[in-house]
């Protein structure tokens, strides 16, 4: 039995020590707002955050979350109004939306560490997540208008 909490709720699960978090999340738990990618640790679709932390959910294996915190993209707000959720919508940032809920994690998971990023800031940490369709610059312009209204509360 491997004890976390996601969104918020204590969870029991009996599952294989080996088994990755994203497969936990999206067949068990049936959250399926992750996505699989490369399964590799490479693209970033599956992040979640552990402990506050952007993490990999893919090669990140149920045993290593043992009483950890984990935040799905469904736990991120309760109404989804997550400055950088609401930035999204601002600018109509997702083209597929296959990558998007792993940016926004990402993001989220940058705005809490570092409130005032500069681009160079954004563009390093969120080169690591893949957008096939190509929606970058919308992502960087998106990420600076959630900064500006996380300071403005
Ligand atoms: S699916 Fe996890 S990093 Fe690509
Ligand atoms: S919006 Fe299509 S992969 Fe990013």
């Amino acid at each position: 039995m491997i004890s976390l909490k996601v969104n918020g709720r204590d969870l029991r699960l009996d599952t294989d020590p080996d088994t990755p978090l994203l497969w936990a999340i999206r067949d068990e738990l049936g959250l399926t707002g992750t996505k699989f990618g490369c399964g590799i640790g490479m693209c970033g679709a599956c992040t979640v955050h552990v402990g506050g932390q952007a993490t990999r959910a893919c090669i990140t294996p149920i045993s290593a979350v043992e009483g950890a915190e984990v935040t799905t993209i469904e736990g991120l707000d309760p109404q989804d109004n997550h400055p950088v959720q609401e930035a999204w919508r601002n600018l109509r940032v997702p083209q597929c939306g296959y990558c998007q809920s792993g940016q926004i994690m990402q993001a989220a998971a940058l705005l809490r560490d570092m409130p005032d990023p500069s681009d160079d800031d954004i563009d390093a940490v969120m080169t690591g997540n893949l957008c096939r369709c190509m929606t970058y610059p919308r992502i960087r312009n998106a990420v600076r208008q959630a900064a500006a209204a996380m300071k403005g509360n």
